[in-house]
C-alpha cells in the first residue's frame, strides 16, 4: 500500500518516498528534490549534517560537494570508512536564496528542523546506530532536541533518549570558510580528533 503522509515509515524506501512527497514545511518548493540519508542499514555510526547544499540538491545524495570532500578526507584520516557510515542531514531539502546565478545556502530555522525531525527520527529508528554524530549546531538541535554549545560540548558522549549516544562536532563547511590556513589546519585537526573519539565509541 502507498504510505500516507503521516504513516510512520517501516523501511528506508518509505522514508525516501515520504521525503520526496513531503509538505511538512515549505522548503520542498524551491528544491530540486529531497535528499535522504545514504549508507548501510546496519551502520553503527550515523553522521548528521545540516541540509543538502547546491550539489547535493542536484545529485540527490548527501555530502557530495565541497563539504563532502572535507568530510571524506577527515573520515579517512580518522580511520573510518565512509561506506560503513549512514550519512544524512537534519533537513532534507536545500534552503537557499538566489545571488546572481548562484544559489546561496540559508540556514534552516528551528521550525524547519522540527518539521524534518519526523524523517531523521525515522532514519534513527530504522538504522539504530550506536552513535549519532551531529555536524554543527543545527544538526545538534535535530539530534539532541536543544541547540548545543558546539565549542564546549564537542567530542563528548551525550546520552540520547533512545539509548544511543550523541556527539557534536563542527560542520565541515565551517572549516572551508576559515580564511587563514593555519587556523584551518588546526580546526581540521580538531575535527579529525572528534571523529577519532567517535570511532572509539563504536568499536
Ligand atoms: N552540508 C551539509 O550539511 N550536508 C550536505 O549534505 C552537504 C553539505
Amino acid at each position: 500500500a502507498r504510505p500516507t503522509a503521516d504513516a510512520v515509515p517501516d523501511d528506508l524506501s518509505e522514508v525516501e518516498r515520504g521525503v520526496q512527497a513531503c509538505r511538512r514545511c515549505p522548503l520542498y518548493r524551491d528544491a530540486t528534490q529531497g535528499v535522504c540519508g545514504e549508507g548501510p542499514s546496519g551502520a553503527r555510526l550515523m553522521i548528521v549534517g545540516e541540509q543538502p547544499g547546491d550539489q547535493e540538491d542536484l545529485a540527490g545524495q548527501p555530502f557530495v560537494g565541497p563539504a563532502g570532500g572535507v568530510l571524506d578526507a577527515a573520515l579517512e584520516e580518522a580511520g573510518i570508512e565512509r561506506a560503513d557510515v549512514y550519512v544524512t542531514n537534519a533537513v532534507k531539502h536545500f534552503k537557499h536564496e538566489p545571488r546572481g546565478k548562484r544559489r546561496l545556502h540559508k540556514t534552516p530555522n528551528a521550525g524547519e528542523v522540527q518539521a524534518c525531525r519526523w524523517w531523521l527520527d525515522a532514519e534513527r529508528r530504522l538504522i539504530r546506530p550506536r552513535l549519532v554524530l551531529a555536524l554543527g549546531a543545527t544538526a545538534g538541535l535535530a539530534v539532541l532536541g536543544r541547540k548545543p554549545a558546539v565549542t564546549k560540548e564537542r567530542g563528548r558522549a551525550l546520552p540520547l533518549d533512545d539509548g544511543s549516544v550523541g556527539m557534536v562536532t563542527v560542520h565541515p563547511s565551517y572549516l572551508l570558510r576559515l580564511p587563514n590556513a593555519d587556523s584551518r589546519a588546526e580546526a581540521r585537526r580538531g575535527f579529525v580528533d572528534d571523529l577519532i573519539a567517535a570511532r572509539g565509541l563504536i568499536s
